[in-house]
């Protein structure tokens, strides 16, 4: 199978699970224990809408690569793009980033108001965790790794996590780019999550300390280098590529690495990011070649 036929199953199989865990509701009428259908088709409109879904296929590929039970594996890889998600509604707020589109198609508070569109965040993030505890309890015998998982995921999707940097990023709208700062801001807002589905991989999975190390370091660099591609593609992308449109954070003052140190240099600087990202996985040997296929695709994404 090739790269790009496994990431399309993995992307296959996430989409199942999503569809498993939040039906559409044609319950026009809220009943004892439905989703009211207009909640669950605020939540279904941008949860549905595409994306890459690298976080998922993370998780899914990392648990595969370390013998791990993939079906375990398949309720936290929905999980964590529902965490995602929220995190791009709540992101697209006129009170955050103000964005009109998002993945190809008007943002969700566009559509639903804005009332709805907070509520379709909150609804995901409360169901990611409901679906995490209740994964756990139907595998007993691999309780305490799902466990561990789930708190990976929360305390990195957390205040002390995504949410910290989705905060300084706000406050810092206007500022004078500092390394250190901005350093911060990537760490949290991006890197947080996508280090998060390689260790819960890695806690599905029993893998030892070195190998959840190595792929920790590999999420970091990883997770880093995405969002500097994510700020080059805002400056140069091309907005019917991206789903989303371009020049916001210039007009929005944002702390960039363009902004920092200019587009030439912040692309070095994702480029040796790449670069350490699969040298991190060198104690894998041949088992990483979809982790490194991963590395080689998104270093030059143009989405
Ligand atoms: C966008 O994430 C927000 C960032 C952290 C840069 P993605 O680029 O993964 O967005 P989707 O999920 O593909 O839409
Ligand atoms: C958002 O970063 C990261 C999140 C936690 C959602 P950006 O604000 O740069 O993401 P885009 O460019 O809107 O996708
Ligand atoms: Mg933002
Ligand atoms: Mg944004
Ligand atoms: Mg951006």
């Amino acid at each position: 199978m090739t790269y790009l036929e496994q990431y399309a199953q993995y992307v296959g199989m996430l989409e199942a699970e999503l569809e498993r865990l939040l039906p559409e509701t044609d319950a026009a009428c809220p009943q004892e224990d439905a989703i009211p259908q207009h909640l669950c088709a605020a939540m279904r409109y941008s949860l549905m809408a595409g994306g890459k879904r690298v976080r998922p296929v993370l998780l899914l590929a990392a648990c595969q690569m370390l013998g791990g039970d993939i079906e375990q594996a398949k309720t936290p890889a929905a999980a964590l793009e529902m965490i995602h998600t929220y995190s791009l509604i709540h992101d697209d707020l006129p009170g955050m980033d103000d964005d009109d589109y998002r993945r190809g198609r008007p943002t969700n508070h566009k559509v639903y108001g804005v009332g709805h569109a907070i509520l379709a965040g909150d609804g995901l993030l409360n169901y990611a965790y409901e679906c995490l505890l209740g994964n756990a309890l139907r595998f007993p015998r691999n309780m305490e790794g799902l466990v561990r998982a789930a708190d990976a995921i929360a305390n990195r999707a957390g205040v002390r996590g995504m949410i910290a940097g989705q905060s300084l990023d706000l406050l810092s709208e206007h500022m004078e780019p500092d390394a250190a700062r901005l350093l911060y801001i990537h760490t949290h807002k991006t890197a947080d999550l996508l280090t998060a589905p390689l260790l819960a991989a890695a806690y599905i999975a029993g893998a030892d300390e070195a190998q959840r190390d190595a792929l920790c370091r590999f999420g970091f660099c990883v997770g880093i280098a995405f969002q500097i591609d994510d700020d080059l593609l805002d400056v140069e992308g091309e907005a019917a590529l991206l789903g989303k449109q371009t020049g916001m954070d210039a007009q929005r003052g944002k702390m960039t690495w363009p902004a920092l140190v200019g587009v030439a240099a912040a692309r070095e600087r994702s480029a040796r990011l790449w670069d350490e990202a699969e040298e991190a996985l060198s104690i894998f040997g041949e088992r990483a070649a979809f982790l490194h296929g991963f590395a080689a695709q998104m270093r030059t994404r143009k989405s």
